[in-house]
């Protein structure tokens, strides 16, 4: 299933905040694939949660600080980035628009926000590679590993001589959460998804009837901390972990030699009535204790959510919905524009904090 339209129009100046997309791309979207993007697992009670658990954290702002330089800047894993808003790893975006992960790497790029890639992409490591070359912008790779290691480093291999400069291990999904709209849509026959980049796997077969079915052919239960000690030893480029909420884990993922963590949980749509990330963040970046990055996913709306996260200590967020919020309504010029509104507020935000510069994003600024 492809994008159900497009629009030609320019984007109106009246769009002053992501949350005013998320209407627009209903309309195009309309059906199972819009169900798929703003749906979450079971009874959606994370997802219910995602967001108003940044809203509901109170800023503690500082007064006359000298505003007039903003500088969101900072250093991520060897890149200097405008800002540490990143966009997260989504499926299929040929859903979204026919010029698929080429739209959003454009548009990404002139908002100098740092994409991650899905192994569920509908374009090949090739195109994407070609695209973030003609951009010259940075980019990562998201790993779904796969039981065939041979397979998976060829994998491996092709992203990072494509120049995807980390690969970001989605470790939270050995099957699917229980996605009941999906299910009741019967996405899976009526989506006709195509994964390029996976052609070469051959999905296991399962012959358990469709309503007793938990596994996905396209991901592997049984991976394991031993396949992260593999993935961390082959790999030439730093591995980032996604998907991890418990303190232990976050320092089990350190000792095994990490590049950053992602805490996440998957977008609400895995296992149901797990925390929202604004709840989790505070233990895993205890637990990382300066020793890696934290990044953080997860109903970031606002420029105020950025600074928040930013304030209990991740180093950069990502954003998902938005982002297909944005593609599917115009194109690379709506990514660019939904993250140059995320940009904007956070700048405010931080002048308004009387923090105008990243470092100065500080816990103290939460209003305990
Ligand atoms: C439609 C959709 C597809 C997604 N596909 C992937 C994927 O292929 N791999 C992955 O690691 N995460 C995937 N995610 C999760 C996102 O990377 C991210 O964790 C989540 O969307 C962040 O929450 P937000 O949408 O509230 O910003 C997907 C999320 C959505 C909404």
């Amino acid at each position: 299933m492809t994008a159900a339209g497009i629009r030609t129009d320019p984007i109106s100046d009246r769009i002053v905040h992501v949350g005013q997309l998320e209407p627009l791309a209903r309309e195009l979207l309309a059906g199972p694939i819009w169900d798929y993007v703003a749906g979450g697992a079971g009874d959606e009670v994370t997802l219910g949660m995602a967001s108003s658990a940044w809203s509901d954290i109170p800023l503690a702002p500082h007064v006359l600080v000298d505003a007039s330089t903003i500088d969101t800047s900072t250093e991520l894993l060897g890149h200097t980035l405008a800002h540490p808003i990143l966009i997260a790893p989504t499926a299929r975006h040929v859903s979204y628009h026919p010029e698929r992960e080429l739209a959003s790497m454009r548009g990404a790029a002139t908002a100098g926000a740092l994409p991650v890639f899905s192994s569920l992409a509908s374009s090949t490591l090739a195109e994407i590679s070609a695209a973030a070359t003609a951009e010259d912008s940075p980019w990562w790779f998201q790993l779904y590993v796969q039981n065939d290691h041979g397979w998976t480093q060829q994998l491996v291999e092709d992203a990072v001589s494509g120049g995807a400069s980390a690969l970001v291990v989605t470790v939270d999904t050995p099957t699917l959460g229980a996605r009941d709209r999906d299910k009741r849509d019967n996405l899976g026959a009526a989506a006709g998804a195509q994964y390029p980049i996976l052609a070469g796997m051959t999905p296991s077969p399962d012959s358990t009837p469709p309503h007793r079915r938990i596994y996905n052919p396209h991901l592997s239960p049984s991976i394991t901390w031993d396949d992260l000690e593999w993935l961390v030893d082959i790999s030439p480029v730093p591995v980032i972990p996604k998907g991890i909420l418990r303190p232990d884990d976050a320092r089990r993922a350190v000792d095994y030699g990490v590049g950053a963590i992602i805490v996440s949980n998957h977008g609400a749509r895995n296992l149901d009535t797990v925390p929202p990330t604004a709840v989790a963040l505070p233990g895993v970046v205890g637990a990382a204790d300066g020793a890696v990055p934290v990044l953080v996913d997860g109903g970031i709306r606002r420029g105020t959510d950025v600074a928040k996260a930013l304030c209990m200590g991740a180093h950069a967020v990502l954003v998902g919905r938005p982002i297909i919020w944005g593609l599917a309504t115009y194109g690379a010029a709506g990514v660019t524009h939904v993250i140059e509104m995320l940009r904007t507020e956070l700048e405010m935000a931080m002048a308004l904090l009387g923090a105008p510069t990243i470092p100065e994003l500080v816990d103290d600024l939460i209003w305990r």
